[in-house]
Order: C-alpha cells, then structure tokens, then sequence
C-alpha cells in the first residue's frame, strides 16, 4: 500500500497540509490538471491558496482544471451550484484561466451527452495529475454513492437520500435539494497520477477507517482508493482519530 497520510491537529492546520501538497504539484508542473471538490472540507485549503497566490508566492496561470461534479438543474448563476462555489470560493481570487476551468454542465440539455463530453474533455487534457477529494459520510467520492458496482465513466446518479440530508444544510429546505447530479466516475479518479483525500472532523472518523482499512467494495466507494498508487490524505485528528487508534504501527 503506497498511502501518505498527514495529520493536521486542527483544521486550520490540516487545511496548509494539504494547499502544500497542491502548491507543490503546481510549481512542479505549472500546467498541470488539477481535479478539484467542493463540499466544506476544501474551504480552509482553497483560502490558503489564495493566500499564497496573492503573496506572489504562486501562480495558476497555466494549470487547467477539472471538477468532480455538479448538480444537475443548476447552473453558474445559481448559488447552490458547484460552478459558482468554485467562482466564489477560489477561481475569482486566483490568477487561473476561466477558459481552463471546467465544471459538468448541470443545465445541458442532453445529460448523458454532457456525461461523454466531460469523460471526453478529461482525456484531452491527458487525464488529471492531482485529483482533490473529500469524502462523504457513507463514503462517496464525486457523488459516486454506495452501490454495487464501481461507475467507471462521468454519469448521472440519484442522489443517496443521507447524502440529500447532509447537503440539505446548504439550502434553505431540504425540498429544494437536487435529487440527482453528475459525478467524474470512478476510472477517472483511480487513473488521476495522484489524489489527495482530505477528511476533517468526528463525524468522518468511522468512514475513515471503513474507506482505508476496510474491504474494498463500491458499498464503500472511497474503499477503491486503497488501490491507488499514489494516494496522500490530509486529516485533522478528529477525523483520523480511529485511524490512529487501529493501525498505531503508521505513525
Ligand atoms: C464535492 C464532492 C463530495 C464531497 C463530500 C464531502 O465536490 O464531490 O463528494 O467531497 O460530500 O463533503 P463535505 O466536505 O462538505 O463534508
């Protein structure tokens, strides 16, 4: 098992962990494809990128990138939509081509077709160099929920119902959550030349040790990252709490 795993004591400090993974692969290779998340988790390491882009300290004048998902029905304008936390929350405040960013179309007409054109797009730029992830709390990665297959391919999925619930705190009732989105698939992810799964706080410890140590099995999509050759997870304490507790010998 080839698996890095950083433990910040807070978030905060989890947070610069992980914008020094993403600074690194950038100033190694300033036109890279980073695959980027949305979700609470990537806020704090998004910010310090920033920081450092306004520092002069980093530039994303040629790096591409390519997002994990989006809901679908929603598009830019709308506030709930991943492409306008992207715009908010990092590519307005960074020196990052708006040409060279792409989130899927939730508003495309045709969705399977918008599914092909990304899968499309993703090779074109030659596959992703680093490929951020949160994680879910019944391990999603993307919106690939628990199933019983491994979904290969961008596609359209039905939103679990506890992942409806857990994302209902971002809108004002849980009616006007999304009931379905389109995620990178899972081929994607696993062919990303490296991935950096970031978890903060108690409420991801047992989805943690499930996703890390436990059987790999899409009922536990994240399980899959166990194969990859080059995974790094950025963790505060609170999250990786059962990870150190269990497996003492890492660390
Ligand atoms: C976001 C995404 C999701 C989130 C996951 C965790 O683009 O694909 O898989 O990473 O739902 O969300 P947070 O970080 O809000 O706990």
């Amino acid at each position: 098992m080839t698996m890095k795993i950083m433990i910040g004591k807070d978030y905060a400090d989890m947070s610069r962990k992980a914008a020094h993974v993403v600074s690194a692969t950038v100033t190694l290779h300033p036109d890279c494809v980073l695959g980027l998340a949305t979700g609470s988790t990537p806020i704090g390491m998004y910010q310090q990128l920033i920081k450092w882009y306004e520092a002069g300290d980093l530039s994303f004048e040629t790096v591409q990138s390519v997002n994990l998902d989006e809901y679908v029905g929603l598009g830019a304008e709308s506030d709930q939509s991943y492409r306008y936390f992207m715009n908010e929350n990092l590519f307005n405040h960074i020196n990052i081509n708006p040409t060279h960013t792409s989130v899927p179309n939730g508003l495309a007409a045709d969705i399977s077709a918008e599914c092909e054109r990304y899968d499309r797009h993703i090779d074109e730029l030659g596959g992703v160099d680093l490929q951020v992830l949160g994680i879910g709390n019944n391990g999603h990665i993307g919106f690939n929920e628990p199933s019983e297959v491994f979904e290969k391919r961008t596609n359209h999925v039905h939103l679990a119902q506890k992942t409806i619930e857990a994302n209902a705190r971002f809108f004002t009732s849980i009616d006007e959550v999304p009931k379905s989105a389109v995620t990178m698939g899972i081929k994607s992810i696993m062919q990303a030349k490296a991935i950096l799964l970031l978890a903060s706080g108690e409420g991801k410890k047992e989805i943690m040790e499930a996703a890390l140590f436990g059987p790999i099995t899409p009922k536990v999509p994240a399980s899959i990252l166990q194969l990859h050759p080059n995974l790094i997870v950025a963790g505060d304490e609170a999250a990786l709490s059962l990870v150190t507790k269990n497996h003492p010998e890492l660390f």
